[in-house]
């Protein structure tokens, strides 16, 4: 006969303690609780969840780990390179994980530890890589780009990652076609090849939507193109600049980073660089939104403190709206939510980059947010409107909701228990950890089955 015990992870102790109010049954436990105290997230059985007493106040050094969206941008460009390619400051997270699959499923030998991947593509023997994994993650489609760049075809799946919205393809598509590939969709797969059997051409694609996936991936595809490629209405983001830094290290010629136009002279080959990736700015901003005042920054590093009563209370509500790079960022409007829900004043969150990227407010409003949502946009009530937040039980759906859900825990009253944690450490590396370094009270939650002897 088998019954759970619940097991919480310590982040003060590392180590997993039992809940005391029951007993252990036999040493067999034992031995199988010491596999369980190293906190990766990758062994951890997936119905676990987080729980957090609200209240405290942050403060303290927190490491900021690398940017997941540039890592898996990066990690796809590195099959554009020959020879070997080193990466520092890759984030330990699900979603770079999978995207070493990707590449593995490709041929691809990757090694990692410790936020160093060594990718070496000399063994590539196929352009059509793993369908489940790509359908993981989104960033695993951007690797049709530098497949039909490099061997001229290219076969893969469409693509997965968060629930937030349509996320077409088309883009990406006409773009490709722009430079000289006919594509086709097949079973669920994006087909591609070299309309002249070899290489790409390189030619002018006006993107309809600062789109970041289509950007990157036309920006790896013009990298290796016969010719000069010139790419208009393109996205700006940060992460989208640093695959242009990685590639230009590569031995391309990509100019225009940062703009809204991009020339790239296409190479015939490029070569593995070594390349360290940004910090994540969206993991930084969260602590912001955790109501913190940030003191100091070196390179990878914050040093945070709890603001100031008479600050914290000065933040009233505010009408937000996010949209392409240098606007507010789409992937920081669930958090910036939770903490307008415990601020004075009525506030507006606009989404105008996902028509489906409020699925997060429900769950706000079951730890008491008084939120109204109208297609795309949340009318928020604050304190001062009697938005009381108490503690119980929610869901995480999707990345930044979950994130969301940690600030609102922290600020509520009470025990919050957080499941659906898989989706958080789809971005976060030991998210809970570095917040309870801070000062929070939060805790991993595990469940085991555990045999009677
Ligand atoms: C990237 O997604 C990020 N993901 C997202 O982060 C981020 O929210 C988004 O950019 C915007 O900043 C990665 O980098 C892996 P888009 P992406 O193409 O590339 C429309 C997170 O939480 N569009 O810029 O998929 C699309 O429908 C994730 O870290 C087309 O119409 O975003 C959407 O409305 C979530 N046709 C808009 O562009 C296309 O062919 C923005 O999407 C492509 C996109």
């Amino acid at each position: 006969m088998c019954e759970s015990m619940t097991l919480f992870f310590n982040a003060q102790s590392h180590h997993f303690e039992p809940n005391l109010r029951k007993p252990f049954l036999c040493s067999v436990k034992r031995t199988h609780f010491s596999q369980l105290c190293q906190p990766s997230t990758e062994n951890l059985p997936p119905d676990h969840g987080l729980i957090l007493v609200g209240g405290s106040k942050l403060s303290g050094h927190v490491n900021i780990s690398g940017s997941k969206n540039s890592a898996l941008a990066i990690l796809a460009g590195t099959l554009c390179c020959s020879k070997t390619s080193k990466l520092h400051n890759i984030p330990d997270i699900s979603d770079t994980r999978e995207m070493f699959s990707i590449l593995q499923s490709l041929g691809v030998r990757v090694e990692a530890s410790n936020g160093e991947v060594t990718v070496d593509t000399d063994g590539i023997r196929s352009v059509e890589p793993c369908p489940e994994s790509v359908r993981q993650t989104r960033g695993g489609f951007f690797v049709v780009g530098p497949l039909l760049a490099r061997f001229g075809e290219a076969v893969v799946a469409l693509p997965g990652g968060c629930d937030i919205g349509t996320r077409p393809i088309d883009l990406y598509i006409r773009g490709l076609q722009a430079l000289g590939a006919v594509v086709e969709l097949r079973d669920g797969k994006v087909c591609a090849f070299a309309v002249n059997g070899k290489r790409l051409v390189g030619g002018k694609f006006h993107l309809d939507y600062p789109s970041v996936g289509a950007t990157e991936t036309l920006m790896m595809a013009a990298s290796m193109a016969d010719g000069v490629t010139t790419l208009c209405n393109v996205a700006q983001e940060p992460e989208v600049v640093d695959l242009a830094w990685f590639l230009n290290k590569s031995g391309a010629c990509v100019e225009g980073e940062g703009s809204d136009t991009l020339v790239i002279k296409g190479r015939n080959q490029l070569h593995g660089p070594e390349f360290t990736i940004i910090p994540d700015r969206i993991e930084a901003d969260k602590l912001s939104a955790a109501g913190c005042k940030i003191i100091e920054t070196t390179q990878n590093t914050l040093e945070i403190s709890a603001l100031p009563g008479d600050i914290a209370r000065d933040i009233r509500g505010v009408h937000v709206k996010t949209g392409p790079f240098p606007q507010f960022p789409t992937d920081l409007q669930p958090q910036i939510m939770a903490l307008l829900m415990t601020r004075n004043g009525s506030s507006i969150v606009e989404e105008s980059v996902f028509d489906k990227r409020m699925g997060h407010v429900r769950e706000l409003q079951k730890l008491g947010g008084r939120i109204q949502v109208c297609g795309n946009t949340a009318f928020i009530k604050g304190q001062d409107h009697g938005s009381a937040l108490y503690g119980t039980t929610v869901c995480a759906t999707n990345l930044r909701g979950g994130a969301a859900l940690i600030l609102a825990g922290m600020a509520a009253e009470g025990i919050t228990k957080i499941d659906g944690v898989a989706h958080i450490d789809r971005g976060y590396q030991n998210l809970d950890m570095k917040l309870c370094s801070l000062g929070a009270n939060i805790r991993r939650l595990i469940s085991l089955p555990v045999c009677q002897a």
